[in-house]
């Protein structure tokens, strides 16, 4: 990627709804401690959307930001890209919404589905764009409702997700900083240990799928927990080796934020200390495709990241999927 246009970030905005849901607020609900979800998860909290907020409306807030700290008109957008899983409705698509609350007319607009990846595929697909010419910016929001998927009799699940959004405007930079290096990948035939089988082609919504909870989150965590550390060191290392860097060239380590121990062992795998990792899954729980980018922007709004500062972004998720990726600051 080093020849060709640089791309970056040149804005980022979060948003998280306002109503906060707390492990003992979940001790009520059901049969499940604080002792527990802190030690296996770090989760202590998450942010739950209003019954009146969609996907887009959360997407909404962290894009008006993220435009905001661009210096960017919504009407000078020329794509947009919502990554989630959670979509205001099937069709049409999560991003037409935004666009049109936006004003962004004309600009391009699609959802993409990769679960916890789908930010880092959005990426990826979004900077190939402005790289080969074809668009000079891009407004990429990873953003989730997962409360509306989450089946809150069901302690195995319930405790581990939350809602949000992160938006990041893409645009080209000065050489020598952005993207480097991307690493992207699935493998299908995980797909049934993390899924949500209703509503779709393949089972229609009917009253026997609602009574059978398909519209609801499964989750195979035991076998989910393996994949993701398989995956998070491979992706790690191949990332770093497409941009010919080594573990000790990172200066921040931005993981999906899904369970503490997961980050941790890949941070022990690249011998990061912790001020060098960006943790909120106590704060946040894991909010799917919004978890990386409310982790970047919450960074930056803290001033963690130095101008040509090399971050390191690394997701795995439903499908089951992964991306990774290399941006100097
Ligand atoms: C889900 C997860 C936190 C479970 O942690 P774990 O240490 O693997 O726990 P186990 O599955 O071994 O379950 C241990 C026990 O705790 C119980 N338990 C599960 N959820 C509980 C809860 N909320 N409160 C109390 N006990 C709970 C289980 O029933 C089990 O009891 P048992 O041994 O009597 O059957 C962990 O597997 C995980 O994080 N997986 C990855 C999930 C993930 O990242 N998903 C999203 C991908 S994007």
């Amino acid at each position: 990627m080093k020849n060709l246009r640089p791309v970056g970030i040149i804005g980022t905005g979060k948003y998280v709804p306002e109503k906060i849901l707390t492990n003992s607020d979940l001790e009520k609900i059901v049969e499940t401690n604080d002792e527990w979800i802190v030690s296996r998860t770090g989760i202590r909290e998450r942010h739950i959307a209003a019954p009146d907020e969609a996907t887009s409306d959360l997407a909404y807030e962290a894009s008006i930001r993220a435009l905001a700290s661009a210096g960017l008109k919504p009407e000078e957008l020329d794509l947009i890209i919502v990554a989630t899983i959670t979509p205001d409705t099937i069709f049409p698509s999560t991003a037409c919404v935004l666009q049109d609350k936006l004003g962004a007319k004309g600009a391009a607009a699609f959802d993409l589905s990769a679960a916890c990846s789908g930010f880092v595929y959005s990426l990826a697909t979004a900077v190939g764009f402005i790289q080969n010419g074809m668009y000079n910016n891009a407004l990429i929001i990873g953003a989730d409702t997962l409360s509306r998927i989450t089946d809150y009799t069901d302690r195995n699940t319930c405790v581990l997700f939350g809602d949000g959004a992160g938006a990041v405007v893409i645009g080209e930079v000065p050489k020598g900083r952005g993207f480097q290096s991307f690493d992207l990948g699935a493998e299908g035939a995980g797909g049934p240990l993390l899924k949500l089988e209703g509503g779709g082609s393949r089972l229609p919504a009917t009253v026997e799928t609602v009574e059978g909870k398909k519209h609801f989150i499964y989750m195979n965590g035991r076998e989910v927990f393996k994949f993701a550390v398989r995956v998070m060191g491979a992706a790690t290392e191949k990332v770093l080796g497409k941009a010919g860097l080594a573990k000790e060239d990172i200066d921040l380590f931005i993981p999906h934020q899904a369970n503490i121990r997961i980050i941790q062992s890949a941070m022990q795998r690249l011998d990061l200390p912790p001020e060098k990792c960006v943790i909120n899954v106590d704060k946040y729980a894991n909010t799917s495709a919004a978890s990386i980018p409310l982790a970047l922007v919450e960074a930056a709004e803290e001033g963690r990241m130095k101008e040509g500062d090399t971050v390191l972004m690394v997701g795995f998720g439903g499908g089951l999927t992964w991306g990774a990726s290399i941006l100097v600051w």
